[in-house]
Order: C-alpha cells, then structure tokens, then sequence
C-alpha cells in the first residue's frame, strides 16, 4: 500500500509515550503526553521532542527552560489521556486527574509521582520544523523505580510502559529475545 504523504509517520510506531511536566512562571504545573520523543546524545545526555506550536508546554518551557519526562506505565493510562484535554491555561493537568506531585531533585519542576521513571532536563534549545517546535533538553537527572532496574538493566517488560500506536490505540511491550551472540 503505498501511503499518503501526510500519514508517513504512522508507520514509525509504537512511540514511547512521555508525560511531559513543565511549570508556568505562577509555579503551576502541567502535565501533557508527547510521542514525538528521542534520545540524541548519551554523553552528554541529550533528549528531543517535537512540540506542536500550540501548547501550554511548550509554553512553560520558553518561559522556565525546564522539563521533565516522566514514563507512565499502562496503570495510569486513563490519567495519561486525561492530560491530552485542552485544559485552561493555570489549571493543573497532574491535579485534576489525581497524580501526585513529588519534588524533583535538579529542577523546579515537579515528577509525577505513580510513574515508571524520571529524566529531569533543562532546554538547550529550540528550533521551529514545520508544524512543530524541536525541543532539544540536557539530561540533569534520571531515575527509575527500584523495581524495575534488575541486573543493570530496565525491565520494560515488567514495567509495562505505555506505547503509542496512533489516535486512541496503546500498546505495552509483550516480547523480548533472548540477548543475541
Ligand atoms: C499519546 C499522545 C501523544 C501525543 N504526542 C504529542 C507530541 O508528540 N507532540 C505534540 O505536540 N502533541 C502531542 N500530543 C497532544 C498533546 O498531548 C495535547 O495537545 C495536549 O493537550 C497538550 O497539552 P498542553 O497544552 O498542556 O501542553 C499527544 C497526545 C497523546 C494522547
């Protein structure tokens, strides 16, 4: 099937799905899910994501120059969609859908607490592509639940992170090879 221009990206799936927190200048907290999301440097750590051009986060990171990636897992899907609704500009998405807030350790931001993990970033820059903004943050931070990190590796499938596979479909890790020679 050969696809429309406009639908190439649908094959690029699933996507890890990110909640992005960010605070306004007031302090309030927000919270959106982003899929558009990926690693860029390891050393040093550097994290991109593409930002529609309208978005409270978006926002709060010009203002702040601060994020933070929390991993929600499957338990939390309900909240994770909850935090795709347009909500007001000073309404807190983390509070209106019962996550809790917990104090971050390198930025003023706060996590969301019922997540997998946590990557703190400050914004190293941005660069308007089309009809999205690329993010490009400095990884200060990062943290996983403890029992999710066994023999110096994250276990995915354990932890049930969320995926994108487009408009209202999700999917979670199944499967893992066996470690190839
Ligand atoms: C699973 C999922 C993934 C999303 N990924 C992105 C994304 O990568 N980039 C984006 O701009 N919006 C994305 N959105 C839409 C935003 O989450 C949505 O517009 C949200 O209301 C933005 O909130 P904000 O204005 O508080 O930042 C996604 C939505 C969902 C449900």
């Amino acid at each position: 099937m050969k696809l429309e221009l406009k639908n190439w990206y649908k094959i690029l799936c699933p996507r890890p799905v990110v909640l992005i927190s960010t605070i306004d200048t007031q302090g309030i907290s927000n919270a959106a899910p982003y899929s558009f999301v990926m690693p860029i440097s390891c050393q040093p750590a550097m994290v991109g994501f593409a930002s529609g051009l309208k978005r409270h986060t978006l926002t709060n990171i010009r203002e702040t120059k601060e994020f933070i990636l929390n991993i929600p897992s499957e338990e939390i899907i309900d909240q994770m969609w909850q935090c795709a609704k347009p909500y007001p500009q000073g309404v807190s998405e983390i509070r209106e859908t019962g996550l809790s807030e917990e104090k971050a350790e390198k930025v003023s931001v706060p996590r969301i607490g019922e997540c997998i993990g946590w990557i703190e970033c400050s914004l190293e820059f941005e660069r308007e592509i089309g009809d999205h903004v690329l993010i490009v943050g400095q990884v200060l931070y990062s943290q996983v639940r403890d029992e999710w990190w066994k023999d110096d590796k994250y276990q995915a499938i354990q932890a049930k992170p969320l995926l994108h596979i487009g408009g209202c479909e999700f999917s979670i890790p199944g499967w893992a090879t066996e470690p190839v020679e």
